[in-house]
């Protein structure tokens, strides 16, 4: 695992684009992985901003979302849907056709999970894998006790995951309990992963996650048998990370 010490959370963001950018231009039809929450949406900002200067473009990227909501439908302001267009996709020209995120009002999950996993298949596997980290160690919404050989399947929230994404609801009430997510397995078969952690309340699960044992207890820690990962932090993220491992 690569460790790379960010000055600031802008600083972080740049970083990350930076290689987004240098991936889409190796490769203009890159499949990306994306991630939501807070954490990536300066890195987002960044990609707009290049975007918008004529340095990149989306046309040929194929994009695949981490997870979905159960039961919020794309136009719900608070699913990941709306997250995406919102904070990336309505603002750069990427094609609605190649856009993938998980289906949360599909009558079938069985059959959606099926399906996603079959359309990263035919995309050829995900080039580049964003991530951030949940608290509990989560990536994407595989919660501890996660089975690390899970593909893309149904899950059940945590609290401590329901409590943290409250932010973007009116109320915890509100916070769906079960979604639909990329399985570790998916995840580690992306050929680069970027994991992104900012602020003080990620600082001790990094720690743990680098260092630590690897145990379905804390998800993340799968990825130090990952062959490619890099893990951008800022100052306060990453305080209590000593060195390069
Ligand atoms: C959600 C997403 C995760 C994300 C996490 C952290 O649970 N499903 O993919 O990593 O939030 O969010 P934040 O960046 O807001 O801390």
């Amino acid at each position: 695992m690569k460790v790379i010490m960010a000055e600031s959370y802008e600083d972080m963001s740049r970083r990350v684009a930076e290689i987004i950018a240098s991936q889409i231009s190796c490769k203009p039809k890159s499949v990306l992985g994306f991630a939501t929450g807070s954490t990536p949406c300066g890195s987002y900002g960044e990609l707009i901003r290049m975007y918008n200067e004529g340095k990149i473009s989306f046309e040929d990227i194929i994009a695949f979302n981490l997870d979905e909501y159960c039961g919020l439908d794309g136009n719900d302001m608070e699913s990941y849907h709306y997250f995406m267009k919102k904070n990336l996709f309505e603002f750069v020209n990427i094609q609605e056709k190649n856009i993938h995120i998980p289906n949360g009002r599909c009558k079938d999950i069985e059959n959606e999970c099926i399906n996603y996993e079959k359309k990263i298949e035919e995309a050829g596997s995900i080039d580049l894998q964003l991530l951030g980290i949940g608290e509990n160690g989560h990536i994407g919404f595989n919660e501890p006790d996660v089975k690390f050989e899970a593909h893309t399947h149904l899950v059940t929230l945590e609290e401590k995951t329901l409590k943290a994404n409250s932010k973007f609801f009116n109320s915890y009430e509100e916070v769906p309990k079960t979604a639909i997510s990329m399985g570790i397995k998916t995840i580690m078969n992306a050929k680069k992963i970027l994991l992104l952690g900012s602020g003080e309340k990620k600082a001790e699960v990094l720690n743990k996650m680098i260092y630590g044992e690897i145990t379905p207890n804390l998800p993340a820690s799968i990825l130090q048998l990952h062959s490619d990962v890099s893990i951008i932090v800022d100052k306060e993220a990453g305080k209590l990370l000593k060195k390069q491992v």
